[in-house]
């Protein structure tokens, strides 16, 4: 029988959110500061291919089923199709996502699918150009919207639209991009700011709640929003379908409603940190046995062992976010 990572309250394990690098090149206000990390890393305090493919092996062999590559910002690592390339060979590994913010989308997508990436988020916080700009301090809304076009053209999917609502920011946008979803017929998942690391807990007198995001929608697509039912490895948005249309939306409530109870994953920093919930301190360092020369049975019984310090749920308090992995670009979403 295959194995199975249970944690000690009952919940299964089976999707990691691997961190392939701690580096962006936006920089979003309830992400990270406007400095970046520091102090940056140096090379060899991240992970090579090899030893994040070690440790995804490691994961599906104790029945981890979904891996998403998030970053920072994926893209910005070279060849990252190449650890697709390795990764989709593994034997019971049926979804392989990637989180970005597009902005190489466009140039990376061809190559990432033919590689194995099954499916793609791609964060898009304002559809007006200088509004975009701002918040991602710098970005470059034309390329990511040709990002899209280039994931839809090749078949990603499904692709999914993250929205961070920030009251007084963008929240005036919320039906513009439920509009742009329905016009690509892709699902538009608005996100409640976190409070996690110092970025985070800045933007939190901007926390705009789900409830009235999913008021206006209704309102605004003057038809009922039907509760979908998930499948089996997914996120933490709750989804609907928009009646009378075969797109849905979703909210990422994890301040108004947080989801924990259903919680299904883990996190692996671009340093080899095993981050075992956003919200709390809780984490193993893999780097240091694996760099000693672990066997394969060793690290998987280090990853066993970890699930027993998985915590209940997140509290976001304040005292977690001095901790050097804790700002949201390390950790990946
Ligand atoms: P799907 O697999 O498509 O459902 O994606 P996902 O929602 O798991 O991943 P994505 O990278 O698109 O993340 C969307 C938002 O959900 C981000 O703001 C993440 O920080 C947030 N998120 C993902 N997992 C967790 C979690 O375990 N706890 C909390 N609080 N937020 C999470
Ligand atoms: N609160 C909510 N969502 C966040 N993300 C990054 N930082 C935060 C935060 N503080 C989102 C990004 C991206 C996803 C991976 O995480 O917008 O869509
Ligand atoms: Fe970069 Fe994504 Fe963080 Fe924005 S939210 S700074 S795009 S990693």
């Amino acid at each position: 029988m295959r194995k199975e990572l249970i944690d000690p309250f009952n919940r299964k394990i089976e999707y990691v959110r691997v961190s392939v690098t701690d580096k962006c090149n936006y920089r979003c206000g309830y992400c990270m500061p406007e400095q970046g990390v520091h102090p940056d890393g140096t090379h060899t305090e991240y992970l090579s291919y090899e030893e994040l493919a070690r440790i995804i092996k490691a994961f599906v062999n104790l029945g981890v089923a979904k891996v998403r590559l998030t970053g920072g910002e994926p893209l910005v690592r070279k060849n990252l199709a190449s650890l697709v390339e390795e990764i989709s060979q593994y034997d019971g590994l049926e979804d392989i996502a990637l989180s970005t913010n597009a902005h190489h989308l466009e140039r990376e997508a061809e190559a990432l699918t033919k590689a194995g990436i099954t499916r793609c988020n791609i964060s898009i916080d304002s559809l007006r150009k200088e509004r975009f700009k701002n918040i991602t301090r710098g970005g470059d809304l034309d390329k990511v919207l040709a990002g899209v076009d280039k994931a839809l053209e090749v078949g990603m999917k499904p692709v999914k639209f993250n929205m961070v609502v920030m009251k007084g920011t963008n929240d005036d946008e919320i039906e513009a991009m439920v509009d742009y979803g329905l016009q690509k017929g892709v699902e538009v998942r608005f996100i409640e700011t976190m409070p996690i690391g110092p970025a985070g807990v800045s933007m939190m007198d901007q926390h705009y709640p789900a409830d009235k995001i999913l008021a206006r929608i209704k309102k605004h697509v003057g038809a009922d929003l039907i509760p979908a039912s998930g499948k089996t490895h997914d996120g933490p948005s709750r989804n609907f379908l928009i009646a009378g249309t075969n797109t849905k939306i979703g909210v990422i409530s994890a301040v108004s409603q947080h989801f924990c109870e259903t919680c299904n994953r883990v996190r692996l920093t671009a340093k080899g940190v095993l981050a075992l919930c956003l919200g709390q301190e809780d984490s193993v360092d893999l780097r240091t046995p694996l760099r000693n020369g672990v066997t394969d049975e060793e690290l998987q019984q280090i990853i066993t062992d970890a699930m027993l310090k998985k915590p209940e749920k997140h509290f976001f308090n304040e005292n977690v976010h001095n901790i050097e992995f804790r700002q949201m670009v390390q950790l990946g979403g």
